[in-house]
């Protein structure tokens, strides 16, 4: 069966989730109204996974651009799958519902498809408040993910989201998750950075094995936010070989990351506010590239991460020590 922007997934709870997602993440000099434009288009389109988060302060915009979709009859609310993410500061049990109900009262929407753990660490807030964007004051917590998790589970069996996963975690944490005692939901799925520089083949691997559905970001080579971003590192869509394979398809080499990751059998989210690549992206699924051509561009994993959150990387749950 050939891949298309409408194929799903079935998760490991019996939900669907689209194979190609809209990213939404950008830094905050960019308008949060540029992103709100950019979903409406997107949904025009046919993108109809939206990924968001907390964190990334755009919830109400991000909200507002779903629901005038569904109001002017493009899409229906069931038509959408909509990723939040739980920020490090609500994994305290007693606050995991809190920031849910922040989301989806942000939003204005009655439930989320998904939601995630954004990373395995749990963090304090800096000041009094939760933090509203992404910034680096961060104070280490000791929360223990198992005890969010639980928190987690009781927000899919109140009906607030449809699915629960995690993002950043790493094998090891992963199996601890699978092993918890009186464990009642398995993650649907693992969102980790993923692309021709980091292809996850290990990670994919153990997560297959678990039904869990890897989802890539990072698949076009990161935002390079120079906040989080080592810019010395090379430009994924420059990549000589990348081009050359592109070249020999007759398609850019934005189409042929995504399309490797896909093929490959994992999610892909990638991030525009264009109207224009929004729409040249979508040619991902108007080609194939050959059993030669995936490992040649296997050939470029050098395990990099674009965004390694090295900031974090005292701290107990660091996910990235590990081999994966
Ligand atoms: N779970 C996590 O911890 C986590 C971490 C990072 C990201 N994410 C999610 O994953 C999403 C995607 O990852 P990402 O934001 O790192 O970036 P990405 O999808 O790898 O790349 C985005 C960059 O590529 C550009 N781009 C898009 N199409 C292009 C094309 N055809 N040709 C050339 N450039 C193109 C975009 O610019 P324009 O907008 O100008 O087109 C943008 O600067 C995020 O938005 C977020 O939703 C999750």
């Amino acid at each position: 069966m050939s891949l298309t922007k409408d194929t799903r997934v079935t998760l490991n709870d019996g939900n669907a989730m689209p194979i190609l997602g809209l990213g939404t993440y950008a830094s905050s000099d960019v308008p949060k109204s540029v992103g709100e434009e950019a979903t409406k288009i997107a949904i025009d389109l046919g993108y109809r996974h939206i990924d968001c988060a907390y964190i990334y302060g755009n919830e109400v915009q991000i909200g507002r651009a779903i629901r005038s979709k569904i109001a002017d009859g493009t899409v229906k609310r069931e038509d959408i799958f909509y990723t939040g993410k739980l920020w490090c500061t609500f994994f305290s049990p007693e606050l995991v519902r809190k920031g849910l109900e922040q989301s989806l009262s942000d939003l204005q929407l009655d439930y989320l498809d998904l939601f995630i753990m954004h990373w395995p660490f749990s963090l304090k807030p800096s000041g009094a408040e939760q933090p509203t964007d992404l910034d680096k004051a961060f104070a280490y917590d000791n929360v223990d993910f198992l005890s969010t998790w639980e928190a987690l589970e009781a927000c899919k069996d109140a009906g607030l989201v449809k699915s629960i996963g995690v993002s950043n975690f790493n094998r090891r944490q992963l199996e601890r998750l699978l092993s918890k005692p009186g464990l009642k939901y398995k993650p649907v799925c693992n969102q980790v950075e993923c692309h021709v520089y980091l292809s996850q083949s290990k990670l994919q691997a153990f997560c297959k094995s678990h039904d869990i559905v890897l989802v890539a970001y990072s698949v076009l080579g990161s935002h390079r936010d120079k906040n989080w971003v080592d810019l010395s590192t090379p430009v994924l869509l420059e990549d000589p070989v990348l081009a050359q394979v592109a070249a020999k398809h007759n398609r850019s080499p934005a189409e042929v990351a995504m399309r490797f990751v896909l093929q490959k059998g994992i999610v892909v989210l990638a991030k525009s506010f264009s109207a224009e690549r929004l729409k040249k992206n979508l040619g991902m699924f108007d080609f194939e590239l050959t059993p030669e051509d995936m490992s040649t561009l296997e050939g470029l994993n050098q395990n990099l991460h674009y965004g390694p959150f090295k900031e974090l990387k005292e701290h107990p749950e660091y996910p990235f020590h590990d081999e994966y």
